[in-house]
């Protein structure tokens, strides 16, 4: 047992063989009973889907946690489980990521216990084009989460990349399962740098952290508390209501609107003013010619 604590003072979770089990569909080692943390302190910050649970006032995202000590990319178990008719709003979390996955074929830097680096799905029924609205969705629920529990401000770029004084500090990446043109299930990534203290030399102009833009430590598993509450209020409101009430709150965190920008597409690169989002999400740029631009997808900067 001290062996044990003195290895919860280091943050290493250590599994052991009774308690894991392997997931039916993949081969990576699952975090299944977590009792032996169940009293771990903030301050240790392991996550625990227990902990998690227990405040959790959702009705279905975060109901169903897949814990895993480390994978290359939750985004893949995630897909695997849509596949096989997981339950919408299943969640998995991973303390580490080898190979996590980034917008436009990057990686994404994901150290072990010092972010939030998670995928759930959802099964909504909505067309094709309607799906770039969940990730601005997305981007709101995690600014209003980030805001509520580190207190720091955060603004969205388009579309979904959450800075904090010009840094990004978290990302969304969404992914469709179809079936013949028709979604089956949505699939979307977060990842939250919460309490890294340094970033290596490539990210660290680019890239912060929670704990170093708030000067103290964040809590791990209330930022996911929250974020699962705000994410399922707001796709509860997107449902009934549609997206304008998702875009009018996504406006408000918005840098990008009504500036000169630069957006580089997989077709180009194209400079012009942000006019604004269109109600399917999709990013109008007023060219230097007049005419209007739709970006789908692009990486935007804004040009000062
Ligand atoms: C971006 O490029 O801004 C998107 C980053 C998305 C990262 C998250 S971390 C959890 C999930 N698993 C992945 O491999 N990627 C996403």
């Amino acid at each position: 047992m001290e062996q044990r604590n003195e290895e919860r003072n280091k943050t290493i979770i250590e599994i052991p063989t009774e308690n894991t089990r392997q997931n039916p569909i993949s081969n990576f080692e699952l975090i299944t009973d977590q009792t032996v943390f169940s009293n771990h302190e903030f301050v240790n910050d392991l996550l625990d889907v227990k902990q998690i649970q227990q405040g959790l006032e959702t009705k279905d995202l975060g109901q169903n946690i897949f814990l895993y000590d480390s994978l290359p990319s939750t985004q893949v178990i995630a897909k695997e489980l849509a596949v096989d008719f997981a339950k919408e709003g299943t969640m998995v979390i991973s303390e580490e990521q080898t190979s996590g996955k980034g917008r436009m074929s990057r990686s994404w830097h994901s150290p072990k216990g010092a972010g939030l680096w998670f995928s759930f799905l959802l099964r909504p029924d909505v067309s094709l084009n309607q799906a770039p609205q969940l990730t601005l969705l997305c981007a709101v629920a995690c600014a209003q989460a980030i805001e509520e529990v580190s207190k720091v401000v955060v603004h969205i770029k388009w579309p979904n990349d959450i800075y904090v004084n010009g840094k990004k500090v978290c990302g969304i990446l969404t992914e469709l399962v179809t079936d013949r043109n028709q979604i089956q299930s949505v699939i979307i990534g977060v990842g939250i740098n919460v309490n890294q203290t340094a970033f290596p030399e490539e990210l660290a102009e680019k890239a912060t952290s929670l704990r170093l833009e708030a000067g103290r430590k964040v809590d791990r598993t209330k930022l996911l508390q929250t974020f699962c509450r705000q994410f399922e209020k707001l796709y509860e409101t997107y449902l009934s209501a549609g997206f304008t009430p998702i875009k009018l709150l996504w406006e408000g965190y918005a840098i990008s609107i009504g500036k000169e920008i630069t957006a580089r597409t997989p077709q180009g690169t194209f400079y012009g003013t942000a006019l604004g989002i269109d109600e399917d999400g999709i990013l109008q740029l007023q060219l230097q010619d007049g005419s209007i631009k739709q970006i789908y997808s692009a990486d935007i900067e804004v040009n000062d």
